[in-house]
């Protein structure tokens, strides 16, 4: 079962500022399989965002490789990558980064409109994303005019109508209140669920991190430790604080912790 999907070799990111170089991702090496809710924990500054946005292809690596479905995202030509990235990524942003002219309906139909999705199909399918994320009633409202879990309901929508293989998320609840953030986080779970999609999400918040299945704790630019949370048979039964976990070091000796 277990097929990497995105596979990070010695990954590099050093940013030269002056005469000062500030290595934002130091040398990281990891993999996330198929169907995987792989978080990327640490405090700020550690390097999370930097490492997600190489993974994303949003930032050029210094040195080191990243292989998305086995394709090397550093080496594809501008063109390439833009059209890989509308075929199997999808992102949620912490600010929703919605378009405020536009209605929660247009915004969903965006990376369809870019995929070249026909009007009549692409208004369906963004109409049956918007009433699985509950927004069902709100589909001509702009962001303005709804709250912050709406707009981030929308910006879910976004990055799942085109059903992408994996979902970028940096602190995709950074802005909402507590009672929210749950909300958000078990829609962005059941979604991914439901057509066995990829997650890496960035958080800063050890609580968030239990949503995943496995965690990449980052400190100074690398990787401190892997985490691989084993899922009991019905995990609705267990609260994920209660669940069996390994710990991996850096170096992948494994030890067994109980949490
Ligand atoms: N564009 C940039 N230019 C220079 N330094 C940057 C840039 N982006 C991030 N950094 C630095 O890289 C380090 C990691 O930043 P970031 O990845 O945003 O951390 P995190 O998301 O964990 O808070 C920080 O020290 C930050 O100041
Ligand atoms: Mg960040």
């Amino acid at each position: 079962m277990s097929e990497p999907v995105i596979e990070v070799k010695n990954a590099k990111k050093i940013y030269k500022m002056g005469k000062e170089r500030i290595r934002a991702v130091d040398g990281v090496s990891f993999t996330v399989d198929k169907g995987e809710f792989c978080c990327l924990l640490g405090t700020s500054g550690s390097g999370k965002s930097t490492l997600l946005n190489l993974m994303a292809g949003i930032e050029k690596l210094s040195a080191g490789e990243i292989l998305i479905k086995g394709e090397s995202i550093g080496k594809m030509s501008e063109n390439k990558l833009s059209k890989f990235r509308q075929e199997n990524l999808g992102f949620v942003f912490q600010a929703y980064n919605l378009i405020g002219s536009m209605t929660a309906l247009e915004n969903v139909e965006l990376p369809l409109v870019f995929k070249r999705v026909r009007g009549g199909k692409r208004k369906r399918m963004a109409k049956k994303i918007l009433k699985q994320v509950g927004l069902g009633g709100r589909m001509k409202h702009k962001p303005k005019e709804m709250s912050g879990g709406q707009q981030q309901r929308v910006g879910i929508a976004r990055a799942f109508v085109s059903k992408p293989d994996i979902v970028f998320a940096d602190e995709p609840t950074g802005n909402l209140d507590s009672h929210t953030t749950i909300e958000v986080m078990d829609l962005i779970k059941e979604m991914a669920k439901k057509n066995n999609q990829t997650i890496v999400m960035v958080t800063h918040d050890r609580k968030l991190s239990e949503y995943a299945d496995k965690i990449i704790h980052i400190l100074d630019g690398k990787i401190e430790s892997v985490e691989v949370v084993e899922k009991p048979l019905e995990p609705e039964t267990v609260p994920p604080g209660e669940a069996a976990t390994t710990v991996q070091n850096a170096s992948g000796a494994a030890a067994n912790a109980q949490e």
